[in-house]
């Protein structure tokens, strides 16, 4: 792969770029406030689709609202697709997402204003709804395109206040009837690349510029509903009272101690979000629903863990005279990113001279699922801090550049290598 051919970084266009895309959803804090289905998420799909259109690219919105720039090749093959997400967690950072997004319109750009004959056709990608939503339905638009969400489950699905889900949809542009033309093969995408803020510490820890992923952990997630009773909080004395709010807590630091007892430095366990009903001063609760995520790299242990922790909250919800119901909300297995697309990017950042570490993603990724039916790999910039999903989430412009220059060398490599016929294999996990 010849650096010669990969056309510089345009800093200044990026970060422009960048700033005005970050405006969209920001908060009077600077946080990002982009979740599927908002006001601000709507804008950012205005503000991407004029943007590649600018750019020269063929735009289109498919059924789930995924939003796609093709710049034609000069074969009728698969495409080589650079992209990530633009939707962001409630109070978020400006990284987490749109970073891979603009660069997949960068490299597109660059190639095409460089002269580059592109083979394949190149695409920039935006999908639908990466991040848990209210309608606990995360990484939406990249399970839709991977065949891995049912159409009727789609149709039944609604928001925490009743929206039906097939609005959301049709207001970010695309169509659930049409549903079953959202999905993708290997004929259609050739291999995928995503780039990604790290959202931790260990490139930073290292001072390396530059992560390729070769796995993404498995997340699993369950919504609990703890059922007590409701009464008065002035009258009801202590041995009467069944507080749904007060098991919960209970069980959630049981869930603490039991990571603590695990020592595993591949099994996270996270509590994120819980609601008290109904939630008045003068209340007990008499309702508690709150979110269980585990997360690691090996299944088989996320389930025991899981079971480990049951058993602890079957002890303390019969103690309590509670009950408790459980949803399964998601149970995603780990992926391995292609280890062909590994080495292209391997090589690549070694032709730039750019120190990369090898590493695992304990963070979820659209990747993980195109990883499930065509190539894909990942690069990753470090997060100043190791900050993410808050408004504290920052990476250095230098790293970003080498990420240009990797992506844009893996991109040109790709071309070739899969022109040239077979070289590059992929295995399908679904
Ligand atoms: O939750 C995640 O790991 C991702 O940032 N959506
Ligand atoms: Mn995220
Ligand atoms: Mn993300």
């Amino acid at each position: 792969m010849g650096q010669r051919r990969v056309p510089a970084f345009q800093t200044e266009r990026f970060m422009r770029r960048f700033a005005s895309f970050s405006e969209i959803g920001q908060t009077k804090d600077g946080a990002i406030h982009r979740p599927f289905g908002s006001d601000a998420d709507l804008a950012a799909r205005a503000w991407l689709m004029r943007l590649a259109e600018e750019v020269g690219l063929s735009v289109s919105v498919d059924a789930i609202g995924n939003i796609w720039g093709v710049l034609p090749g000069r074969i009728d093959q698969g495409a080589i697709v650079i992209g990530s997400h633009h939707d962001s967690v409630p109070d978020g950072g400006r990284f987490d997402g749109p970073l891979g997004v603009l660069m997949g319109i960068e490299v597109i750009q660059s190639l095409q204003e460089s002269g580059y004959p592109n083979e394949h056709p190149l695409a920039f990608v935006s999908f639908t709804a990466e991040e848990p939503n209210p309608f606990d339905l995360s990484t939406l638009g990249s399970r839709s395109v991977a065949g891995r969400l049912t159409h009727e489950k789609l149709l039944a699905a609604t928001d925490w206040n009743g929206r039906p889900l097939r609005e959301a949809v049709d207001a970010a542009g695309g169509d659930l009837q049409a549903f079953a033309t959202v999905r993708k093969t290997a004929n259609d995408i050739a291999a995928f690349l995503e780039l990604h803020i790290e959202q931790g510490r260990r490139l930073e820890t290292r001072d390396i510029p530059i992560g390729l992923v070769t796995g993404i952990c498995g997340i699993y997630r369950e919504s609990i509903r703890a059922t007590g009773e409701a009464n008065h909080a002035g009258t009801t004395r202590l041995e009467d009272r069944r507080d749904a709010l007060l098991a919960s807590s209970e069980m959630l630091l049981a869930v603490e101690r039991m990571l603590t007892a695990w020592n595993d430095d591949e099994i996270i366990a996270t509590i994120g979000r819980l609601n008290v009903i109904p939630n008045a001063m003068n209340i007990i609760p008499g309702e508690c629903e709150w979110s269980l995520e585990i997360r690691g790299g090996d299944m088989a242990r996320v389930y025991s863990f899981r079971d480990a922790c049951i058993e602890a909250f079957d002890e303390i919800a019969a103690r309590r005279g509670v009950r408790y119901q459980r949803q399964l909300l998601l149970d995603q297995q780990p992926q391995p990113m292609a280890a062909d697309v590994v080495d292209v990017l391997h090589s690549a950042a070694a032709d730039f001279a750019i120190p990369y570490l090898d590493l695992a993603s304990m963070a979820g990724h659209d990747a993980t699922h195109i990883a499930s039916f065509t190539r894909a790999g990942m690069v990753f910039v470090p997060s100043i801090g190791g900050k993410s999903h808050c408004k504290e989430e920052e990476s250095r412009i230098e790293d970003i550049e080498h990420a240009f220059y990797v992506l844009a060398a893996a991109s040109i490599a790709l071309d070739s290598k899969l022109t040239s016929g077979g070289e590059i294999a992929h295995e399908e996990t679904v």
